[in-house]
Parts: structure tokens; C-alpha cells; sequence
């Protein structure tokens, strides 16, 4: 359990809360590059941190997150016209440059100057992968662009999703780091998800109900190894690696591509699950990917328009109790990501963690607890630089092995846990 003043510290992102500044030390996913798809497309609003903001894309193709409201009255900027080089406000014709830079005001007259004097909050905004990073913190502090390796692999070997969900992040990545809920809550998926079955881990999954586990602290965060019992006295672990702030990925099954996932807050009570699934040397098949966009595996079905699932919490998530006595899915729910969404949902919009219970296999949560409020702490009194802002602390892969029983995972599988151009990731 968390003290209170603990839980807040980890929970809020706004400007000016210990988490919000670190959040902001980082590149972090802000839009699909799908949602502004030519020069002069319709902005989008995108909220992040807490902070109401809008993205578009000029008639030269460049990007740019920036205040969404109008410096002149306060209009949103969202009913704005995408236009030569600029968005202009439709109330009274301010023209804004993706920089947030206002670049005409029709009023006054040109020599003035008085547009120069005027900038709107602006954030850079670039295309890495399939997805537009933004930095929202101090420009001059402004790291190197992240080097994931799903991001950076070639476009066919990678697929990125994104979905709505309502809750704080910090209780939708614990879920991401705790790999003991996957024998339970996963169980049907993982005999029927064309992107998990068939693997001989999920033997050794479904063998074991027991999983011990062992985390080990890394340069950017944390591995957290799950150990189950495999055949002639060997083990089967799943070496999950966490990246601060909210890097996760899953360990890989047989030659499935392997997925992840990053939290990102909206705001203090809803998060962007983002979910990436890629091959490091092979492109993903058709089969695959049209898996993919159909919602299976670790994406999901949307309500047509948005990025919201289909099933959510207004419909109960579709729970399908029949289902759930047939044994095709543990909970009623179908689908792993809306499984996860609408347990971690049904805790509230923040969990009380005054309250809660943890248990040993809950080792990975508390130590990436720990390792956040530490971060957070040092870059509020010290300036330290957090974890996982060095693009070197991103190279990391989850591994899947059967390892003998005097090994540590640690040590056997250092390789395994690196980006390695050209080799598969290791999995059974
Ligand atoms: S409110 Fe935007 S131009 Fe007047
Ligand atoms: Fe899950």
C-alpha cells in the first residue's frame, strides 16, 4: 500500500506536480502520424498532461502542437481555418505558424509589429515510426529523439494503435508490469488470439499458476522476470523490461511479433494506452496485420470515428457471461486489451492505493514505484535527469526463454534483453 501523499505524487501530472515535470523531461507518444494525414488536413485537439492543446500539419508539412485557444479572445483554435502556412482563427483572422508564433493580426496595421509580440504555447512535434512524439518540457533541455526499436525498424515490420482509456496511467501500467494476472484474466485469449496462440510458452503459461518473481534493477528502469516451472526440471520465464516513465514489453510468443505498450496521461483521470506490436527482422505477414487492425492481440475494436473502444464502460464492456461459463473467456470480456481496460477502469478513475493488499508477485509494482517517486524526487530537488531520457536506456527487448534452474535470468540472458539489429528477439 501507498501513503496518500505517495499515491498523489505518483498519480498527478499537471504543470507544476513533481510527476508532471518528469513526464515532461521526455519525448512521449502525442498523436498516430494517421491523424494528420496531408498538408492542410483538419487539426486535431489532443490533450496531454492535463494541458488542452492542438496539432496540425501546414502547407509546408510541418508539425506543431500549440495552445489550443486563441491569444486574441480564447477561441479554440480547433474551429480554425489550416491554410497557407498557418491556422487562422475564423472570430477575427489571427493567423498562428506551427511554432505557436502569431504571424498576422488583420487588424493592425503591418508596421506595428504587433503580431511579433504575440506566441501562443507551442511544442515540437515530430515523426518517428508511426507515431508523432512531442517534448513538452524546457527546449533547452530537450534530449535526443527516442530510438525504440518498433518505432525505428522498417514501416513493414511495424503496426502502432492507440486507445482511450479512462483512468489514471500509474494503475494502466502496473497492469502492463504485472505478468501474473496473464494465467488468469488472459487464459481464453491466449488458446484463441491469432496473435498469441500456438506458442509452446503458453504450456508452461496455463502449467503453472504459481509464478514466482524476480526483479532486477536496469540502467532505464526495471526487468521483472516471471518464472514458471517448464519440463525436466528447467524453468520458463518471461523477462518483462519497464522503461521509465511508462515504457513496457511484453515477452514474445514462438515467432508472434512482440508487442508493448506506452501510458501517456490525458489528464489525471484518463491515459492513451498505446500498443505496438513488431518483428525485429521480419515483416509482419498480412495475416498479421489485418489481426491487428481488427482489434485482436494487444489492440481493440473502436467506436466508429474515435479512438475510443467499442467496448467500454458505458456498455459494460460487453460482458458476455455465457461466455464467460462456456470458459472461451475468464471474465465475459473478449479481447486481452479491453480485458485489461475494464478491470483497471473498474478500479476508479485514481485507485486508492491506501487500501490495497499487495502480495509477492506484486514485487515489480512496488520496486517501479519506488524507482519513479525516487526520479521524480531527485529532478525536483536536484535537477537530476530521470532514467530512460538517455535513448541507450531504450534499447531494451523482452525475452521468452527455458533456462536451467542454477541460472539467473539476469545473467543468461543479457544479450537477449538488448537490441540486436538483424537478430530475432528470443522466445518459445
Ligand atoms: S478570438 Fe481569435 S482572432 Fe479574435
Ligand atoms: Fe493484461
Amino acid at each position: 500500500m501507498l501513503r496518500k501523499e505517495v499515491n498523489d505524487l505518483l498519480t498527478r501530472t499537471g504543470h507544476g506536480t513533481a510527476m508532471g515535470e518528469m513526464f515532461r523531461q521526455y519525448w512521449v507518444p502525442a498523436l498516430l502520424a494517421e491523424e494528420l494525414p496531408e498538408d492542410d488536413c483538419p487539426p486535431v485537439r489532443v490533450k496531454l498532461f492535463s494541458e488542452r492543446l492542438l496539432a496540425f500539419r501546414d502547407s509546408r508539412g510541418r508539425h506543431g502542437l500549440i495552445d489550443e485557444f486563441c491569444a486574441h479572445r480564447g477561441v479554440s483554435l480547433w474551429f480554425g481555418r489550416n491554410e497557407e502556412g498557418g491556422l487562422r482563427c475564423p472570430y477575427h483572422g489571427w493567423k498562428y505558424d506551427v511554432t505557436g508564433q502569431c504571424v498576422e493580426v488583420p487588424s493592425e496595421p503591418e508596421e506595428s509589429g504587433f503580431c511579433r509580440k504575440i506566441k501562443l504555447k507551442g511544442y515540437p512535434l515530430i515523426k518517428i515510426g508511426d507515431v508523432l512524439w512531442t517534448h513538452m518540457g524546457d527546449p533547452a533541455n530537450r534530449p535526443p529523439h527516442p530510438e525504440w526499436e518498433f518505432a525505428t525498424v522498417a514501416p513493414e515490420q511495424t503496426f502502432t494503435s492507440k486507445r482511450w482509456q479512462e483512468s489514471n496511467w500509474l494503475q494502466a501500467m502496473e497492469g502492463g508490469i504485472d505478468s501474473s494476472h496473464v494465467t488468469w484474466l488472459h487464459s481464453g485469449s491466449l488458446k484463441t488470439d491469432p496473435l498469441f496462440r500456438g506458442a509452446r510458452g503458453n504450456r508452461y503459461n496455463q502449467g503453472d499458476l504459481k509464478p514466482h518473481f524476480e526483479v532486477v534493477e536496469a540502467d532505464g528502469g526495471l526487468f521483472i522476470g516471471a518464472r514458471r516451472n517448464a519440463e525436466d526440471g528447467k524453468y520458463y520465464w518471461r523477462i518483462t523490461p519497464w522503461v521509465m516513465p511508462s515504457f513496457t514489453m511484453v515477452p514474445p510468443r514462438g515467432d508472434h511479433p512482440v508487442h508493448g505498450h506506452f501510458w501517456v496521461p490525458i489528464d489525471d483521470e484518463n491515459c492513451w494506452a498505446w500498443s505496438f506490436d513488431y518483428h525485429p527482422v521480419r515483416p509482419l505477414t498480412r495475416e498479421e496485420r489485418k489481426a491487428m487492425q481488427d482489434g485482436f492481440g494487444v489492440h481493440c475494436k473502436y467506436t466508429p470515428g474515435t479512438y475510443r473502444p467499442r467496448a467500454n464502460k458505458d456498455n459494460d464492456y460487453l460482458m458476455d457471461r455465457a461466455a464467460q461459463r462456456r470458459g472461451e473467456t475468464y471474465s465475459g470480456v473478449e479481447g486481452i486489451a479491453i480485458q485489461d481496460a475494464s478491470l483497471q477502469e473498474s478500479m476508479g478513475p485514481i485507485v486508492d492505493r491506501t487500501k490495497e493488499n499487495l502480495v509477492s508477485t506484486d514485487n515489480g509494482i512496488i520496486m517501479a514505484r519506488h524507482r519513479l517517486r525516487k526520479a521524480a524526487e531527485a529532478l525536483r530537488d536536484t535537477g537530476e535527469t530521470p532514467p530512460g531520457v538517455d535513448p541507450a536506456h531504450q534499447k531494451v527487448r523482452s525475452a521468452a526463454v527455458v533456462l536451467p534452474p542454477d541460472q539467473a535470468f539476469v545473467e543468461a540472458c543479457k544479450e537477449d534483453l538488448k537490441v540486436r539489429p538483424g537478430v530475432k528477439q528470443s522466445s518459445v
